[in-house]
């Protein structure tokens, strides 16, 4: 099989990444937001309390924000079939897409679990990538250009001596659920992670490496776009220039005029809360969905046109 530049160019990074964490002593940060770092290996939002006060069965065709993938397998499993997603992490779409979708696809409910068996005893002291059978047998299983990337990607650190997981390049991430089973509704029980690999054989979902401010004259028009604890961090796109947050603000106009269709909606996620609305979106938003002391999430939705 061969592998295309851009593919190549993303190992030889991956391969360094790890490498330089390792000899750090850590092998993620995760307020990094680069082409090449760390990425989340679950999500760390209530993804499922935010879902649940939003409509998933009208939605036709959705915008997201990549990251851990949950946010996506979360619109799939409400019937979203069409799911377009961008990162400004390459590495996201070889875990989110090439491994863990894998991972649902061909593994039973108790095998998953253990996979992101990750803390034992509540000790807090992570034991990531123990599963390592399991993890093989999902590589094992993925298509052929994922497996490629990942089976060169842990033969190159072996050669360098280093016995590697995939989950050696996730960040920590600080879970309001450590086992995850509150965010993650498909992670609850059998039934919700079957319906959810039920679901997964129907979709289409692609991937573009894009920074959040190409998003107005990259993507098409949707019916949801969520836009993931980016724009607590509008200061690493719009650096220390005079207006940062007007910039960001405008920005997000700009997503809702040029991408959001009417009766659309928008779901920005803010974990600490930097970024503050202004008079504009506060009138558009038409419910903070959660707010509590470390979470926030906006819902931003156009009305329909009068005939
Ligand atoms: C803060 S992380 C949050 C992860 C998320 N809470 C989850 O549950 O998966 C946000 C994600 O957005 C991506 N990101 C950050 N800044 C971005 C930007 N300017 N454009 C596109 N993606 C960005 C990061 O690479 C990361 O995958």
């Amino acid at each position: 099989m061969v592998i295309s530049q851009q593919r190549k160019f993303d190992l030889e990074n991956m391969i360094k990444i790890y490498l330089e964490g390792y000899q750090d002593g850590y092998f993620g940060v995760n307020d990094d937001f680069i082409e090449y770092a760390s990425f989340y290996h679950l999500t760390n939002e209530p993804v499922n309390k935010i879902f649940s006060e939003i409509g998933l069965n009208e939605v036709q065709k959705a915008l997201s924000v990549l990251a851990s993938g949950d946010q996506v397998f979360h619109m799939i499993s409400g019937g979203v079939q069409n799911i377009d997603t961008f990162d400004i992490n390459r590495l996201t779409e070889y875990y989110a897409l090439g491994f863990k979708k894998r991972a649902i696809e061909c593994l039973n409910y108790y095998e998953f679990m253990k996979l992101f068996e990750y803390y034992k005893d509540w000790d807090l002291e992570r034991h990531f990538g123990e599963n390592k059978d399991i993890e093989k047998y999902v590589i094992e299983n993925m298509e052929e250009e994922y497996k490629c990337f990942w089976n060169e990607f842990l033969y190159a650190v072996k050669e360098k001596g280093f016995e590697a997981s995939i989950f050696h390049l996730s960040c920590e991430a600080d879970l309001i659920d450590r086992q995850n089973t509150k965010n993650n509704l498909y992670m609850k029980d059998e039934s919700e992670y079957i319906k959810l690999q039920r679901r997964l054989k129907e979709v289409n979902i692609s991937y573009k490496y894009c920074s959040i401010m190409d998003v107005p004259t990259t993507f098409a028009k949707y019916d949801l776009i969520y836009l993931s604890n980016i724009m607590d961090y509008y200061r690493s796109f719009y650096g220390n220039n005079n207006r940062p947050m007007d910039d960001a603000r405008n920005l997000i106009k700009a997503i809702y005029t040029q991408n959001l269709n009417p009766n659309g909606e928008i779901i920005l996620t803010e974990m600490q809360r930097k970024f503050s609305p202004n008079e504009f979106l506060k009138e558009m938003i038409n419910h903070p969905i959660i707010n509590n002391c470390l979470f926030t999430a906006y819902g931003i939705k156009k009305k329909r046109k009068l005939k």
